[in-house]
């Protein structure tokens, strides 16, 4: 079954120039829609679950075991990382304990020493497990899942030190933000992402994914981005697809209410977005599975 690690896969991408996705989940169809993504596009993706998504889906054992059985029902054989987006210090341990591939241990709301203790002490339980890690510097502008961040720049020296704890790759605030950016945004804060790259010897992660203009995503990748990390954009797409297959009248047209029509359309619009947005990206094609779990 092709599920890795994210470690060696990112820093394949960050050679290479290109970035690899990490797209939330929900529910099953997303899942499905987002792995059927990548198998036609024979790319490896990285699936992850906010600690929101993965209360409302059940706990981590469960994301952790349908996405698992959804990779071998699917016959995937492109690599899958199941990861954890922006976990507190327990919901970190949690996911370890449950069998994630990958964790971001997300402490912007600490003190700094305490998010530095407190990364140090998640790399070592993971990286005990082969467990990827991801931390953060600055903060990620708007809400996700009731994780609200305002949005503050990365501080370089900051960088370094959370680098230090031995992290496997970076998130860093450089004027991103979750959901959808405002019409006054000023864009990404490149002069900044410049500095880190060069005082960071690790793949960097690029928050707020969705409604960045592609210009500037493939500048990010350009620069060092290898995470690109995608949600609103296929909640967007979902909605808009089911919308119009109700205000269609489709739903009252035969069975057109059983689920797995109703539902349809929307999972089929997070793969088109899925295969658009990894077009920007570059992501390249992976032969060989990395140290296959
Ligand atoms: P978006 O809300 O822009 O899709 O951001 C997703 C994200 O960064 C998840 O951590």
């Amino acid at each position: 079954m092709p599920l890795v690690h994210g470690t060696e896969l990112f820093q394949a991408a960050r050679k290479g120039h290109y970035a690899i996705g990490a797209f939330n989940t929900n529910n099953l169809e997303w899942t499905r829609a987002i792995l059927k993504g990548a198998q036609e596009l024979g790319v490896p993706v990285l699936i992850q679950t906010s600690m929101g998504a993965a209360k409302y889906m059940g706990g981590y054992e469960l994301c952790k075991q349908l996405i698992e059985a959804t990779v071998k029902s699917m016959d995937i054989t492109v690599p899958v990382v199941i990861h954890l987006d922006h976990g507190d210090f327990e919901a970190a341990k949690e996911a370890i304990a449950a069998g994630y591939n990958s964790v971001m241990f997300d402490g912007h709301d600490l003190p700094f020493d305490e998010n530095v203790a407190k990364t140090k002490e998640i790399v070592a339980l993971a990286h005990s497990k082969g467990i990827s890690v991801e931390a953060e510097v600055g903060s990620i502008g708007g809400e996700e899942d009731g994780v609200v961040g305002e949005g503050e720049l990365a501080s370089v020296e900051e960088a370094k030190t959370l680098a230090a704890t031995g992290i496997d790759f970076l998130a860093a605030g450089i004027g991103n933000i979750h959901g959808q950016y405002p019409a006054n945004w000023k864009g990404l804060h490149f002069d900044r992402l410049q500095e880190i790259a060069d005082a960071v010897d690790l793949p960097l992660v690029l928050h707020g994914g969705s409604g960045i203009p592609q210009d500037q995503v493939e500048k990010a990748i350009s620069m060092g981005i290898s995470k690109l990390n995608i949600n609103t954009e296929c909640q967007l797409a979902f909605a808009k697809a089911t919308r119009e297959y109700i205000e269609a009248g489709k739903d009252k047209q035969g069975k057109g209410y059983d689920p797995r029509k109703l539902l349809a359309p929307g999972t089929q619009a997070i793969t088109d977005t899925f295969k658009e947005i990894c077009g920007w990206m570059g992501t390249k094609q992976v032969k060989l599975v990395p140290v296959e779990l």
